[in-house]
């Protein structure tokens, strides 16, 4: 049907990229003209008609899309901004990074600027609910998509990560290699990420449904290097006959930070204690004992939300769509199964 036909079906059909459809559709001197005569085909063969006045009100924007994530010191996000440049880039706008700090005033304040620039569009990792603003910008014909956070169905397009199954797959490993008591560390902010990974690592416990085994939540100020420092310093204050063999810290800087503060107190990882990650950010790999996480896929997060906004942004047909991506779990040298307890007290002597 015409009106269910979006950019994306017109650059499958033509052969070409979404990015180069809308430069077709918004900026013709940036297309060879071969390439342009099969997009304009193709955008006849599939018969839709564009929304001229969404075009002019667009037309009048500048040629910059705003991404705004919680911390840009990550470099999860870094990465997905990086996606989004791949691909807007491809189209022609330029891309203006900025950091919410997980603040909510921060955040509201960075929504007004990028709407005083008149960007095309704003992609945005939320800090909480944020349906008012979404409603704001797009009244003001700025394009919107979620990053790392699943929409309402109908606000906005979104690209986001099955985060529960990834908590899950993370316990599920450090259960299979023998851990019993096992800390999960998350930190005082709302981030729906986190909550989502300590529920995955709940419906791995009670899966595994054994006596004895027990989740310990351990709360860092940050989900920071710093943060993972504070963590371990948790862990190490714990009585030895309560302390957990392993964690599963929900981000990579906490781990690095875990990892860091229990190796300078003596604790050797894997072998007295081990620790998964989460993001599998390029410093997971290159730590000095290369660390355990489960891997988002940043970049194509990134890429999707960028063809997301220029379908939007195109004026053609478009229904929003709430994508989500899966985790893999990447097992390295930070996880081992749990030294004996007769092997800790011969060690100890
Ligand atoms: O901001 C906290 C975490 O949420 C990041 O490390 C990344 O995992 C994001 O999903």
């Amino acid at each position: 049907m015409a009106g269910s036909v979006n950019i994306k079906d017109v650059a499958r059909h033509a052969g070409v990229s979404v990015g180069t459809v809308s430069n077709v559709l918004n900026r013709t001197d940036r297309v060879r003209s071969d390439t342009r005569a099969r997009v304009e085909a193709a955008i006849a063969e599939l018969h839709f008609v564009r929304n001229e006045s969404a075009r002019q009100l667009r037309a009048q924007r500048s040629r910059i899309a705003g991404v705004l994530v919680l911390d840009i010191t990550n470099p999860f996000f870094t990465e997905v901004a990086r996606g989004v440049e791949d691909v807007l880039g491809a189209a022609g706008l330029s891309v203006v990074l900025c950091d919410s700090d997980t603040d909510e005033d921060r955040q509201d304040r960075y929504i007004q600027l990028l709407t005083e620039q008149r960007v095309q569009g704003v992609l945005v990792v939320p800090v909480g609910p944020i349906d008012r603003q979404v409603t704001r910008l797009r009244r003001q014909g700025i394009s919107v998509v979620l990053l790392d956070s699943e929409a309402p169905e109908g606000l906005a397009c979104s690209v986001s990560v099955d985060d529960v199954g990834g908590g899950r797959s993370a316990v599920q490993h450090l259960l299979a290699l023998g851990h019993r008591r096992v800390a999960f560390v998350g930190g005082k902010g709302r981030e729906s990420q986190v909550a989502d990974r300590a529920k995955g690592a709940h419906v791995a416990f009670l899966q595994h449904d054994e006596p004895g085994a027990e989740l310990v939540s351990v709360t860092a100020r940050a989900l920071t290097i710093e943060g993972g420092y504070e963590a371990a310093t948790q862990l190490l204050g714990m009585p030895e006959a309560h302390r957990p063999t392993a964690a599963f810290c929900s981000n990579d800087l906490l781990a690095l930070g875990m990892l860091r503060e229990l190796s300078a107190e003596g604790v050797s990882v894997p072998d007295d204690f081990s620790i998964v990650g989460y993001d599998d950010i390029d410093f997971a790999a290159a730590a000095t004992v290369p660390l355990s996480s489960v891997r988002q896929p940043a970049r194509d997060l990134g890429q999707l939300a960028g063809e997301l906004l220029l379908e939007e942004a195109s004026g053609l047909a478009h229904e929003h769509r709430q994508a989500v991506l899966g985790t893999e779990l990447v097992v390295r040298a930070s996880t081992a199964p749990p030294r004996r307890k007769s092997a800790r007290r011969a060690r100890r002597a």
